[in-house]
């Protein structure tokens, strides 16, 4: 059974619990992150726990640790996992509880959640996915907030539709980014990605580092107009990596198969996590 930190204490994570006061609880108000490991080194911690406290500022929330001491614990939390080859690492910090139940008083919670890394399946990296569109707009979308209504609904929507993600489109047509991915479309050679209103994937960032050198890339809005232009498109996140996406809504993109440039980012990204996990 993994063990989970909760607020100061290491601990079967099926005794892992939250009060039923607490503004996650109550109000959806809390943070969270949500990383892996590669060779158990967790990747880019300091990013996503800097990213944590970014979210938290968005909102309102105050962390009541630095990014030092919640890298720290996070660290400590994967070593108290030991039989774990590799991890899926999740950050909450609550809302905590408030004396009149909508103001935070400084008192939220740290989580650091660890659990075996969730396997994908193989044919979504080598047939390509199907993702939807769906009209929404996240609400102080930089925030990695607890409230993920919208995605939880519209994952349902894909799910029915064969789909293995949606896509936020918002009021004036941008192509944002997907329910828990960043999306990227290829256009003459050219990689193109939104480059606001969006949570800066972390994944997202180290794809954009990797591909300076090669590729001509535009951080732009992409218009919805522009999909069925693409001559490829893919989706990345820290739980999925790179997935080439070969269908939107009914609508086929490019050959129907993860195209050449999507195929040479994967292969980059891939050399690079295992230099990154070997680098300990
Ligand atoms: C709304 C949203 N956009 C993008 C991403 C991708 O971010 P990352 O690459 O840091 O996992 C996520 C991750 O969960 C997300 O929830």
């Amino acid at each position: 059974m993994p063990i989970y930190y909760v607020d100061g204490e290491f601990i079967d994570s099926d005794k892992a619990v939250v009060s039923v006061k607490d503004m996650i609880v109550l109000r959806g108000f809390g943070v969270f992150d949500f990383l892996r490991t590669y060779n158990r080194r967790p990747f880019y911690l300091k990013e996503h726990i800097e990213r944590l406290k970014n979210s938290a500022e968005y909102i309102g929330l105050e962390l009541n640790k630095s990014v030092d001491e919640i890298c720290k614990i996070t660290q400590e939390t994967i070593d108290k996992n030991p039989e774990l080859s590799e991890c899926n690492i999740r950050i909450v910090f609550s809302g905590g509880i408030s004396p009149d139940g909508v103001t935070p008083a400084g008192n939220g919670k740290l989580m650091v959640m660890v659990t075996p890394k969730h396997e994908n399946p193989e044919s979504w990296y080598v047939n390509g996915a199907k993702v939807i569109t769906t009209d929404v707009e996240r609400y102080i979308p930089e925030s990695k907030s607890t409230n993920y209504l919208n995605a939880v609904v519209a994952q349902q929507t894909a799910k029915k539709q064969g789909a293995i993600e949606a896509i936020y489109i918002d009021r004036d047509n941008r192509v944002l980014e997907g329910t828990t991915t960043n999306f990227f479309g290829i256009k003459d050679g050219k990689v193109i990605t939104s480059n606001k209103d969006m949570l800066p994937g972390i994944t997202r960032s180290v794809i954009l580092k990797l591909i300076k050198e090669k590729y001509t890339v535009e951080l732009r809005d992409i218009k919805r107009s522009e999909i069925k232009d693409f001559d490829e498109i893919f989706i990345s996140a820290s739980n999925k990596e790179i997935i080439p996406v070969i269908e939107v809504n009914d609508l086929k993109i490019g050959k129907e198969k993860p195209g050449v440039i999507t195929l040479d980012i994967m292969q980059d990204f891939a050399d690079y996590t295992k230099r990154y996990g070997e680098n300990k």
